[in-house]
């Protein structure tokens, strides 16, 4: 086991008379090159803990060690640096005219030297498969392509762990799937720490280890199996149920009769066709 994060007793408020903790003695410990999904409701601390993360928060008690850094007001920038994070919404993320500018504008801010700026740009849409678009305006990418583009920006600072801030949530089935596989491969071939924030259960699945977060407090850890056996519990950890079992419900709901096993898409649509449509 070779740690890269560990929080221990972490404690933070917002302000100082907010009656609850946004976290309450949070304690993890992340490996390097662990892929580790955190899911839970809105407003469970989720957020909170990737920027307490990444240095932007500062917890009222507890310690923060990010590689070798113990986090302190003086080596906060260098701990920033070991970790890349990717938001929510493909749209706030640019500011360069076109996908190069704006890969190339993370490392302007810090100053890398131009050649090897140029390097690294092309090295990074290359991961991302982006390399065709680098001239492009990025508000006219889809969804996918922008995030991926995001990612692009991040890796190209070359952190040692990469947070996902329900980067996936604004987009549509494919465009999760390309940004999903995207960074797998990213991480297999450069042994990256990936924290995936999500509601998504394809995106969980994919984690070595999901923990579960619940006003504040990390109430379960686990493999993806041994979270997801808990069924319909599911939506309670704040988790989205696949379309079908979704509709599943909902039929219920209409005292439709519907099988008990779990359907796959192309279940559902056979079963709807045998058994309802028909009749
Ligand atoms: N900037 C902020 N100022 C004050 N309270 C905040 C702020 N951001 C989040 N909170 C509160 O902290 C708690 C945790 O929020 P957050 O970490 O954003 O949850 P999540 O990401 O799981 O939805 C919530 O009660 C939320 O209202
Ligand atoms: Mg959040």
């Amino acid at each position: 086991m070779d740690p890269i994060i560990q929080l221990e007793n972490i404690r933070f408020k917002y302000q100082e008379d907010d009656s609850s903790y946004a976290l309450n003695d949070v304690s993890i410990e992340i490996n390097r090159g662990e892929w580790v999904a955190i899911i839970g409701h809105n407003g469970s601390g989720k957020s909170t803990l990737a920027k307490t993360i990444n240095g932007l928060l500062l917890p009222e008690s507890g310690s923060v060690k990010v590689g070798d850094y113990i986090l302190s007001e003086e080596n906060i920038w260098s701990l920033r640096k070991m970790v890349g994070m990717v938001f929510q919404n493909p749209d706030n993320q640019f500011v360069g005219a076109t996908v190069e500018d704006d890969v190339a504008f993370g490392m302007e801010n810090q100053g890398v030297p131009r050649e090897d700026m140029l390097v690294r740009v092309k090295d990074a849409l290359q991961k991302v498969r982006m390399s065709d678009f680098a001239a492009r305006e990025p508000a006219r990418l889809s969804g996918g392509q922008k995030q991926r583009v995001a990612i692009a920006g991040v890796v190209a600072l070359r952190p040692d762990i990469i947070i996902l801030d329900e980067a996936t949530s604004m987009l549509d089935p494919e465009g999760r799937e390309e940004v999903i596989k995207t960074i797998k491969e990213i991480k297999d071939e450069s042994n990256l720490t990936v924290i995936s924030i999500t509601h998504d259960i394809d995106e969980a699945a994919n984690a070595n280890r999901v923990f579960v977060m619940c006003q504040g407090e990390l109430i379960k850890e686990g493999s993806p199996e041994e979270i997801f056996s808990a069924g319909p519990e599911l939506i309670e950890l704040g988790l989205d149920l696949p379309f079908p079992e979704k509709l599943k419900i909902a039929l219920k709901e209409q005292g439709i009769a519907v099988p008990q096993e779990y359907l796959t898409e192309e279940g559902m649509v056979e079963w709807l066709w045998t058994s309802v449509l028909k009749k």
